[in-house]
């Protein structure tokens, strides 16, 4: 016996992403429903060898389905994800909506797996934000064995982070680059995309930040340590899929670049290449469709006591985002629901 599994947001990047990796790690699924906005009606999606088709989210009754994986923003999120939790139906939200809810788990299942049972708080687990994801599955065995102080991090993120408009607005702005007689139009992001890189993702808190900024603050709170500070700096570039991150660790305690390096070759999630020869790094194209969080250029930072310099790549809309959802889906089952 399996589950009954809803795909919420299943047109979308993140959810066709869920449904190649249900089917990719032979999640045990027995019926499956696949949803978008009535504009998405009846459209196919891919779920291993079969083709679904979309039903509209605002008619269907979440009763008797046993997890729902939502991938729509926050603004559906509020409408229908009570909706769901209230029949029963547990959800899994990728949205920022219900992240920062103290009652709420936030889980990487690498790190914080024992948070999935306050699920039954309110029948919702959040998934982080894609930046931070990535960063704390490097973080927490680092963390372990030398507890952190302080993290500097800069992201380079890609236009796939702000879904399917994203990256159709990169296509459209290069094509127009290279044709004259085209306007290179600027509509999802705050300036062309295309050739350049924009320090602005989210909306400009007061203290000068921008959200995203915030986000990778307090969700590496409250995942991995409240202790730990965090100051971040999110870049938007055009790369179409795959973040990249420069992170410099300061530690309590003194630890050597082959003591983190060994740490993190055994940690589980992430894949070490480093080494230090033309190309002996990770770079975000050679990530993408990958599960693994690939760390490059760890060395000492010589300025601080104990300070480390990684660089950390990975598939946002997979480790970011849909791998995370599966395998938070996974864990439930394996704690909790224990079906399959
Ligand atoms: N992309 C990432 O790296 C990433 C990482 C972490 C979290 N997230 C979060 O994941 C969510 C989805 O992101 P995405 O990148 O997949 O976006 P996307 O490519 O723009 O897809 C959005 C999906 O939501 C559906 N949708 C939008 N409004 C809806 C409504 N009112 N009712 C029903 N369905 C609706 C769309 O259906 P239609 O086709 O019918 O419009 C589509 O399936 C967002 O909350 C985002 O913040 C994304």
């Amino acid at each position: 016996m399996g589950y009954k599994v809803v795909v919420v947001g299943a047109t979308g990047n993140v959810g066709r992403e869920m449904l190649n990796i249900l089917a990719e790690r032979q999640f045990p699924v027995d019926e499956i429903a696949v949803l978008a906005s009535r504009r998405s009606l009846g459209t196919e999606v891919s779920f291993g060898d079969t083709t679904l088709k979309t039903q509209d989210l605002a008619t269907f009754d979440f009763t008797g389905w046993d997890m729902a994986l939502f991938a729509v923003g926050s603004a559906a999120t509020k409408d229908y994800a009570p909706k769901a939790a209230a029949v029963g139906c547990i959800v899994i939200d990728n949205s920022s909506l219900y992240r920062y809810d103290p009652l709420i788990p936030l889980v990487v299942p690498e790190v914080n797996p024992e948070a999935v049972e306050q699920y039954k708080n309110k029948n919702i687990i959040a998934n982080p934000n894609c930046s931070t994801a990535q960063m704390v599955v490097a973080l927490k065995p680092l963390h372990d064995r030398a507890k952190i102080k302080r993290v500097v991090v800069s992201t380079y993120q890609s236009v796939s982070g702000a879904g399917k408009e994203g990256m159709d607005e990169l296509w459209d702005q290069t094509k127009a680059v290279y044709n004259p007689t085209d306007d290179v139009k600027v509509n999802k992001f705050q300036k062309q995309i295309a050739f350049n890189v924009i320090p602005h993702i989210d909306v400009f808190l007061e203290d000068g930040s921008t959200k995203e900024e915030w986000k990778m603050v307090a969700e590496t709170k409250k995942i991995v340590d409240t202790k730990i500070k965090v100051t971040a700096t999110c870049v938007r570039v055009p790369v179409f899929v795959g973040h990249s991150e420069s992170i410099n660790i300061e530690f309590e305690e003194f630890i050597d670049e082959d003591e983190v390096r060994d740490i993190l070759r055994e940690a589980p999630g992430i894949m070490v290449v480093d080494k230090r020869e033309d190309g002996g790094y990770t770079t975000p194209i050679e990530c993408v469709g990958d599960f693994a969080t690939f760390i490059s250029r760890i060395r000492q930072d010589s300025t601080i006591d104990n300070g480390i310099n990684l660089w950390c790549v990975s598939d946002n809309l997979r480790k970011g985002a849909a791998l995370n959802a599966v395998q938070i889906a996974e864990t439930l089952g394996k704690r909790v629901l224990k079906k399959g």
